[in-house]
Parts: C-alpha cells; sequence; structure tokens
C-alpha cells in the first residue's frame, strides 16, 4: 500500500491542474502521477487522485484498470514491458524476454524482491520495426540482443544513465 508523502500529494494536485486544464492530457498526466506512486494506483491513491482531478473514483478505477500501462497492484520502480506478439518473437524476442527474467530471476508478471523492476509482456507496442525491443517505464530499448539486454539491466541495477 502506498503512503504518500505531502509533497508527494502536492505533485500530485499540481499534475492534476495540468489536467483541468487539458482534458485531452488525461493519459500524460495519470502516467506522471503514477511514477510518484511507485507504479501502482492503490485505494488510497485512487481516493486521492480522483479529489484532485475531479473525476469521480469508480471511473477513474475504469481507465486505469482498461489500459495496461496503469496498475491497482504494487509494482516495481522501473517496469519492464515487452511485446509478447508473433512478429517480435520470430526476430528474436522470445530470447530476450528469456534473458530479462534469468538475469532478474523472476517470471513474467513478477516484480523483483528488491522492488527495482516488474517485468511485463503486453500486446504490440508499437516498435516492430526495430523489434527485438523493450520499454523501461517511458525509456526505449531497440534492436536488442540477450547480451544487450543484460548490459542496459546492470545500468539500471547500478544507477546508471542507459
Ligand atoms: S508486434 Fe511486437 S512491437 Fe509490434
Amino acid at each position: 500500500m502506498n503512503q504518500l508523502s505531502k509533497e508527494t500529494i502536492d505533485e500530485i494536485r499540481q499534475l492534476a491542474d495540468v489536467y483541468k486544464n487539458a482534458n485531452e492530457r488525461m493519459m500524460e498526466v495519470l502516467l506522471k502521477m503514477q511514477r510518484l506512486t511507485n507504479n501502482c494506483f492503490d485505494r488510497e491513491t485512487l481516493g486521492i487522485v480522483s479529489d484532485a482531478m475531479g473525476i469521480p473514483e469508480s471511473k477513474l478505477y475504469d481507465y486505469i484498470t482498461f489500459y495496461s500501462r496503469f496498475s491497482t497492484e504494487g509494482r516495481g520502480k522501473y517496469i519492464i514491458r515487452m511485446c509478447k506478439s508473433a512478429p517480435c518473437h520470430v526476430c528474436g524476442a522470445r530470447e530476450v524476454a528469456q534473458s530479462i527474467c534469468d538475469y532478474l530471476e523472476v517470471e513474467p508478471g513478477d516484480t523483483t524482491d528488491d522492488g527495482l523492476f516488474t517485468v511485463e509482456f503486453c500486446e504490440c507496442i508499437g516498435l516492430c520495426e526495430s523489434s527485438p525491443s523493450v520499454m523501461i517505464n517511458d525509456e526505449i530499448y531497440s534492436n536488442l540482443t540477450p547480451n544487450k539486454i543484460k548490459g542496459i539491466l546492470d545500468c539500471y541495477q547500478k544507477g546508471v544513465r542507459v
């Protein structure tokens, strides 16, 4: 469960003002809020966001549970998203996915014990031309190999900018 600090709640309110002035930016605003809330809109967080944005909690819940980029359950600091669709598989995505899971010692859907990474498989993420690709939060890494992705994950673990 999130225990949001006063500073985080203030940041959520500032982001809510962006939405109030431009409703079409709802997705962008919620993604930024999610970064502030341990990548999770739990019950408490939903209530705070609902109040700040002026959106009924039930409507917000429907929106968040519709899109795979949002979660109502605790996840890691970094969300690794990898396409599991056939076009990517034939380009080597399966080997890259296996490399990620082996390196982090997790199964798809799991979060590492240190809370740093959650590995998620999803449908097409629009990066077919440069497959195998993954998204780590909002960053895109393309033309991956099993070794290349291990190097990238190592940098994240060390806090080094890739
Ligand atoms: S089919 Fe995999 S990114 Fe599009």
